[in-house]
């Protein structure tokens, strides 16, 4: 195990199996839709891949980049760095995240997203971590993976300074790494 873990919280096996529960399930709901699949950047991309090659209706990929200013996530100021590129208007949409934490970031992009006017719009968390939810954000995602305890979590996408994203695994970070 990495040296800065922990304690591995959600298994590469756990999350293979949760990763299959999921896209069954949306392989029913969206089955002949053509639904668009939008994914958060960078959080999301190793969770993206392995839902999306379990998908088996066509479909579309697209991609968004966000960011915070102003401080921390959780002042909620939220900038587009990069928009899709492709029309949703009228389309099935499903919105992949890595991890509903504060809230801040879902709850911009559901809001923005529905303002081009998709035919349906929906989300699939892998992670949710409620212990953390802002105030006043009430949105449920459609699907959520794992409901998890407020702990540093890191791998499988998540990072810690750009770091660990490649962990095939979600580990709990040492607090020492991230207390220095
Ligand atoms: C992380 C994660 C989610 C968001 C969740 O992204 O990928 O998008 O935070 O946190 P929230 O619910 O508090 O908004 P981050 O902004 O760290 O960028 P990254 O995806 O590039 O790691």
């Amino acid at each position: 195990m990495e040296k800065s873990i922990k304690e591995i919280l959600i298994t590469e096996e756990q999350i293979r199996q949760k990763v299959e529960e999921l896209a069954d399930a949306l392989n029913k709901e969206y089955a002949g839709k053509n639904p668009i699949f939008v994914g958060v950047l960078k959080g999301v991309v190793i969770f993206f891949a392995d839902m999306v090659r379990k998908i088996n209706t066509p479909c579309e990929i697209d991609f968004m980049c966000i960011s915070s200013y102003g401080g921390t996530s959780s002042t909620g100021n939220v900038v587009v760095k990069k928009d899709l590129s492709v029309d949703i208007k009228g389309r099935h949409v499903v919105i992949l995240e890595d991890i509903y934490d504060t809230g801040n970031s879902l709850d911009f992009v559901y809001k923005y997203l529905l303002g081009k006017e998709p035919a349906s719009l929906k989300i699939c968390t892998l992670l949710d971590k409620p212990e953390r939810r802002k105030p006043g954000i009430t949105l449920v995602p459609d699907y959520t993976g794992f409901v998890i305890p407020n702990e540093f979590v890191v791998g499988y996408g998540l990072d810690f300074n750009e770091h660990y994203r490649n962990l095939p695994y979600i580990g709990v970070l040492k607090p020492e790494v991230y207390q220095n």
